[in-house]
């Protein structure tokens, strides 16, 4: 293992400062993927750095978009809905969104198209997003168990109405990006709801969503016009930082420019409700997103359970709440989660034998955790799984830990979030 995949974490005695946050990885694979197909040149100001999203773009290369990029912001010379048939396979990395929703796009165009990914992206599910693309007219094929590569024959698209059987924001994000080019009215329902971005961005682009309960629809054959947009702050980014303050009652931080779309922000109330004090300020709307500044200050955290449509609202911030778990007083049980699985890693499994490494107990289940409070810490060796969340759940664990932590495969953290280990060290207090 290279030097640059270990990295040690010492305990920490709280942690203060103020930070600014990289670009929301959810939003920026949108803008970009509907920046491509619609008409002029989008500029984006803090695109993610992540390596996810640099696959999204990649792709995009690859289908005949332009693109320019300096830093953190991003502009995309948009092909009015039609993209360029791809010389060879889109290599999605280890990125399910650029998968998942490119597809819903790719479903839409008149060739073939490959989409393939790395060890971890080619063990994920993909059948959800193959089965309403195919209802749509989309030829589909896709390898072994309905994993990853998939082939994808587009063209001429019709609107369906789709009952979506698992509570996925990629998936609906496919659907309605699949509508722009399909005849008639398309209409997702989701069973739970998720992070509604995709419909946001549609709207941002110029398109007419309707949203309705638990659903959106959209009338397919509508065009889309270039933006200049700021994208806020990863609040999933953001979860590292708060969890972490969470552990030590003296913490005080300050996060500007957080996403906090209610979507996306229910980590604010479990941590409020297990005791944190959290105030949002600064709130206001870019492009249909809001965007505040959050002050956190830690306290002694009480439990929690998180179970149901919460579980699908916390889904990529249960790694980090699971790591602080231990250290809360009377801990945290998580149901509900079997999506947890088929993530980046099988999350519910690297939590708990990672925990375990650091000497906590730990209940495990098919679909959730259960986790007892007041627990003490140790040092360990923590292996990431190639993981990027669990590679940050891991290092902020390791602030309360007795004695240094080792993250085997830290590296990981670049596919969200490539500061993350520096961010950490300059607001940790030691
Ligand atoms: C995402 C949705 C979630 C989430 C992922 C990003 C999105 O995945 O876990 O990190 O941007 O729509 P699912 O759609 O698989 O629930």
């Amino acid at each position: 293992m290279s030097p640059a995949s270990i990295q040690t974490i010492r305990p920490a005695r709280n942690i203060c400062g103020s930070l600014r946050l990289p670009g929301d990885k959810s939003i920026s694979h949108r803008y970009a993927m509907l920046a491509a197909i619609a008409d002029g040149e989008t500029k984006l100001t803090n695109f993610s750095t992540g390596a996810d999203c640099a696959s999204t773009l990649v792709c995009l290369r690859e289908l005949g978009v332009g693109w320019e990029r300096k830093e953190n912001s991003v502009s995309i010379q948009g092909r009015g809905l039609a993209l360029e048939a791809p010389g060879r396979p889109l290599d999605c990395g280890n990125s399910g969104s650029t998968m998942r929703m490119l597809s819903g796009i790719l479903a839409g165009q008149p060739f073939t198209s490959e989409l393939a990914g790395d060890d971890s992206l080619s063990r994920r599910p993909m059948a959800r997003v193959a089965a309403p693309l195919r209802m749509m007219g989309a030829q589909i094929d896709m390898g072994t168990n309905d994993r990853p590569p998939l082939r994808i024959t587009g063209g001429r698209l019709k609107a369906i109405d789709y009952k979506m059987p698992v509570a996925s924001a990629q998936v609906k994000s496919a659907v309605l990006f699949a509508g722009l080019f399909a005849t008639g009215e398309t209409r997702v329902e989701e069973p739970v709801h998720t992070r509604d971005h995709g419909e946001i961005a549609l709207r941002a682009f110029g398109a007419q969503v309707n949203v309705h309960g638990k659903g959106a629809s959209m009338a397919g054959g509508q065009r889309l016009s270039a933006i200049e947009a700021q994208v806020p702050g990863d609040l999933s980014s953001a979860a590292f930082f708060l969890c972490a303050a969470g552990l030590f009652p003296e913490s005080e931080l300050i996060m500007s420019g957080a996403l906090m779309n209610p979507t996306r922000a229910r980590l604010l109330d479990v941590l409020i409700a297990m005791g944190m004090k959290i105030s949002v300020t600064q709130l206001e709307e870019l492009h249909g997103e809001l965007v505040g500044t959050v002050r956190a200050q830690g306290d002694d955290l009480k439990g929690a359970v998180i179970a149901g449509a919460e579980t699908a609202a916390l889904i990529d911030e249960i790694p980090v709440l699971a790591a602080i778990a231990p250290c809360s007083r009377d801990g945290v049980e998580i149901r509900d989660a079997a999506e947890l699985r088929v993530k980046e890693s099988d999350r519910i499994a690297a939590i708990a034998s990672n925990l375990r490494r650091m000497g906590a107990k730990v209940e495990e289940r098919q679909d959730g955790l259960k986790i007892p409070g007041g627990q003490t810490l140790h040092g360990a060796e923590i292996d990431s799984q190639g993981d990027h969340r669990i590679a940050m759940a891991f290092a902020v664990a390791a602030l309360r830990a007795h004695g240094e932590t080792a993250i085997m495969g830290a590296d990981a953290a670049a596919i969200s979030y490539p500061g993350f280990f520096a961010t950490l060290e300059s607001v940790a207090q030691r």
